[in-house]
């Protein structure tokens, strides 16, 4: 259908403009019929403008009008006015003018929509998942999508302008050992073969470095066959970054200057630098988290010390098995009732704890059920190391220390939630988590496995213990947390063969067996390779934050759900047993 180039967008017109003869082109939002005068708001993405058919005014087009419904894509001709008083719209932009129109032409008529294309729409997200291309329409959706868009922005100009390559790097490749199962892609040349979906381009950013690139980042898609959830993704973005010849402190510093960017950039906020620092075991001894959300304080304090000639049975099996008793201070709640507390013992419980202790701060003394155990010295000293006062509720876990910590960290989170204690205008909370354990014992499979990933360098300090207690050596690696969310992560890498392989010997990984997984990698170190460290950031998480979501699914254009299904076009479906067969591949 022939119509004209629009002339302005909807959200365009203003005063200035009052006199001149326009022409939009949009989407019908809504319809209102008032006494014979038709009211359009014309929408498209930059906007929303009035437009009016009016009988007296054009009773051709005002005829045509009546066939208008909502979501019919319009193209109109005619004249902008300021809006007679009193019915100005103070509310958006273009809300003092309208158009008379005269000439119309309906460009695409539409069917009526599963749901309203309106903000804050009560709508199942199956529903919204499967008419994506129609949620997409509605204006808080192209917020986030657009927001999406200036982080691409200002990611892009930040690494360019500090000597940045951004390279491509391959999505069919052999699978990189990052935690997570692969996906798999099978080979139609090389029968019974398959590719892996990278988990991240771990590996082949490192051989850039060996390749002399000094300072690579890239935008990319990774792909990971885990359990999801609100912050996972089976795809997902990162922003991902290496760089030569650095330490930990200049990987900080271009991440920390980038943080900076972007707030400022994206939510004009001015962020001070430099981001603060907890070592991962003052991570999980205070907040019982690695990715601590420090937007309130709310400290745990260690109370080993207190009890360390306790005669009560819990805190003398936990001392004596070098395990911890961590407690919590709850402000104000010496009232809760027994139900209230009979709920919070569930939920440590069901996080894997025996039970819960409790105790009521009074006057001088402490009441509580396993108060006969305790001796007046250890009381004060409650009370005293963990600054109650009369009033308090006091919550005590004891048990194996990182099991324990991690629970009475879950406890933290829920006491927040209740006392509300994460105000709406708190400011972003980003700190540094560093020197986590290079390995993590399984006790399932009673081997080590690679917390962060077996390229990780051990510190330098700790490298002797590789060999003797590799339980206790510590990673040259750091993670980045905003807000409670785990961000962005990375490492100082190994760059020789011989730590590299004495890396592999500690995770139970065979000489072949790293030959036939790593052996590219191994071989490139041997051609002098650099120190070289990097990061990569959790793209998705850090615009879900951005945008004020609980879900990154919010911020994707065409997300999956949470059992991995594109509900839009139906994905992972069925395929013929021709493709099948050119695939050698039998289904059972
Ligand atoms: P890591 O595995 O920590 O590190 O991943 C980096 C960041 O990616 C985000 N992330 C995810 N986001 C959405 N959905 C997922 N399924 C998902 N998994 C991870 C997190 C995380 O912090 N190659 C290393 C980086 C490095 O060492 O340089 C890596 O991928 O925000």
């Amino acid at each position: 259908m022939e119509f004209k180039q629009r002339t302005h967008t909807c959200g365009e017109l203003r005063e200035s403009q009052i006199g001149e003869h326009v022409v939009l082109n949009g989407w019908v939002d809504t319809r209102r019929d008032l006494g014979g005068v038709i009211f359009i708001d014309l929408r498209d993405r930059y906007g929303i403008t009035q437009i009016v058919f009016e009988p007296t005014y054009n009773s051709e087009s005002h005829e045509l009008g009546k066939a208008l419904r909502s979501e019919f894509v319009i193209s109109i001709e005619g004249k902008v006015r300021r809006r007679p008083e009193g019915t100005e719209n103070p509310s958006i932009p273009t809300g003092l003018v309208d158009v008379m129109v005269d000439k119309l032409i309906i460009l695409n008529e539409a069917i009526t929509p599963p749901f309203q294309i309106k903000d804050g729409i009560d709508v199942n997200e199956d529903l919204k998942l499967k008419y994506r291309f129609l949620d997409l329409r509605r204006k808080e959706m192209q917020d986030n999508i657009l927001l999406r868009h200036q982080m691409y922005r200002s990611v892009r100009e930040y690494f360019g302008d500090n000597n940045f390559v951004e390279v491509e790097t391959p999505v069919l490749m052999k699978s990189t050992p990052e935690g997570a199962r692969d996906y798999l892609v099978p080979s139609r040349v090389n029968k019974g073969k398959f590719y892996a979906l990278p988990q991240s381009p771990q590996t082949y950013k490192q051989l850039l470095m060996v390749s002399g690139f000094d300072r690579y980042f890239q935008i990319v898609k990774c792909f990971r066959d885990e359990d999801l959830r609100a912050d996972r993704q089976p795809e997902f973005t990162q922003i991902d970054v290496e760089m030569s010849f650095v330490d930990v402190e200049e990987v900080f510093s271009i991440v920390e200057n980038l943080m900076k960017k972007l707030f400022k950039e994206v939510k004009d906020y001015d962020l001070n630098l430099p981001i603060p620092r907890l070592t991962y075991e003052e991570a999980m001894e205070f907040y019982g988290s690695d990715k601590p959300d420090l937007r309130f304080d709310l400290k745990m304090v260690t109370l080993n010390e207190t009890f360390k000639s306790s005669e009560f049975r819990v805190f003398k099996d936990t001392i004596e098995n070098k395990g911890i008793i961590t407690g919590l201070l709850a402000k104000g709640c010496g009232e809760y009732t027994r139900n209230q507390l009979d709920v919070l013992t569930d939920f440590v419980k069901k996080l894997g704890a025996g039970g819960l202790i409790w105790m009521r701060v009074k006057e001088d003394t402490l009441e509580a059920p396993i108060a006969k155990f305790l001796t007046d010295d250890e009381k004060a000293d409650i009370i005293n190391s963990m600054q109650a006062e009369p009033g308090d509720l006091l919550f005590i876990l004891a048990g194996p220390k990182y099991k324990t910590l991690s629970q009475m960290g879950s406890l933290r989170l829920e006491m927040a939630n209740r006392l509300e204690l994460i105000k709406e205008d708190a400011a972003p909370a980003l700190l540094w988590v560093t020197d986590f354990p290079l390995l993590e014992w399984d006790e399932e499979t009673k081997r080590f496995y690679a917390m962060h990933h077996p390229f990780t360098s051990p510190k330098f300090e700790d490298f002797e213990l590789l060999d003797k207690d590799p339980g206790k050596v510590k990673a040259r690696a750091y993670d980045l947390v905003l807000n409670g969310n785990e961000i962005a992560g990375g490492s100082i890498r190994i760059h020789d063969s011989e730590v590299q392989a004495k890396m592999f010997k500690a995770l139970g990984i065979s000489d072949e067996e790293a030959e036939l997984k790593f052996g590219f990698l191994m071989e490139a170190f041997k051609y002098g390779a650099p120190p070289h460290g990097g990061i990569a950031f959790g793209f998705d998480r850090l615009a879900m934050i951005f945008a004020n979501k609980d879900s990154i699914r919010e911020v994707i254009a065409f997300p999956k759900t949470s059992s991995g299904l594109s509900l839009m076009d139906d994905a992972p479906s069925v395929v013929s047993e021709v493709q099948l067969k050119e695939l050698h591949i039998k289904l059972r």
